[in-house]
């Protein structure tokens, strides 16, 4: 079931889908929306590009759409769905991604994905994605992602391919504007075109620089 958050009273700023961010404290945690800083899209863009396979790309948690709008801009065509409706016209709503009896309206694999899960749910959001046989996968997801029993099974039965560190923790959005975070995150990337053990790089942004986007 579509769970409407239109009644949040979103008011915006105008740059890389802020708008109708305003005020969304109360319900995010409760929905595990966490938007994605677009610079760190921006930035993952910059070094991976050139390695998506598909110029079609599935956003299966899409939120407000903040890797939709920097991926649009990078010449994607993305499938932008969502459990919930954060009211965006390119977003479609009331899609469960995890949902197996739900019908595919795309076809997995002929799409890449490129997403920030739900935190909570981030092992399964990979899984499922692996198991439908998606050619490239990256999610966004915090450090510790890498770090646990369930996850290591996971990886042995699907190798990772490349990890970006951001070694600077990414901003936060709260209460009306980007703040400095405190979590450390990573790209983590399944690519069909990849042999040999995964690799490792680096992202580094500093905060100053979102917050000088941010006030433009
Ligand atoms: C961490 S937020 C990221 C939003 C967006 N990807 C971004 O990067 O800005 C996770 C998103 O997952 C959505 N979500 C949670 N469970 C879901 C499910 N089972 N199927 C699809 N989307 C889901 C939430 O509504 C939320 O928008």
């Amino acid at each position: 079931m579509t769970n409407k958050l239109r009644s949040t009273a979103w008011q915006g700023k105008a740059w890389h889908g802020l708008k109708r961010l305003d005020n969304v404290a109360n319900i995010e945690d409760k929905v595990d929306f966490h938007p994605t800083p677009p610079m760190a899209v921006e930035a993952f863009l910059e070094k991976e590009m050139k390695r998506i396979p598909t110029r079609l790309v599935w956003e299966p948690a899409a939120g407000a759409g903040h890797i939709v709008d920097v991926l649009h801009s990078a010449g994607f065509t993305v499938v932008a769905q969502d459990l919930h409706d954060y009211d965006n016209a390119e977003v479609q709503p009331g899609v469960d991604f995890l949902d197996e009896a739900q019908p595919l309206t795309i076809d997995p694999h002929k799409h890449s994905i490129i997403t920030n899960p739900p935190y909570r749910r981030s092992t399964e959001f990979a899984a499922r994605a692996l198991h439908l046989g998606v050619p490239y996968i990256a999610c966004l997801t915090q450090l510790q992602f890498l770090g646990s029993l369930k996850r290591h099974r996971l990886f042995q039965e699907f190798p990772l391919s490349r990890v970006y560190i951001h070694s600077l923790p990414l901003p936060f959005y709260r209460a009306g504007r980007w703040k400095k975070g405190s979590f450390n995150h990573c790209w983590v990337v399944w690519d069909n075109a990849h042999t040999g053990p995964p690799q490792l790089h680096w992202i580094v942004t500093e905060f100053s620089y979102y917050h000088k986007r941010e006030s433009k």
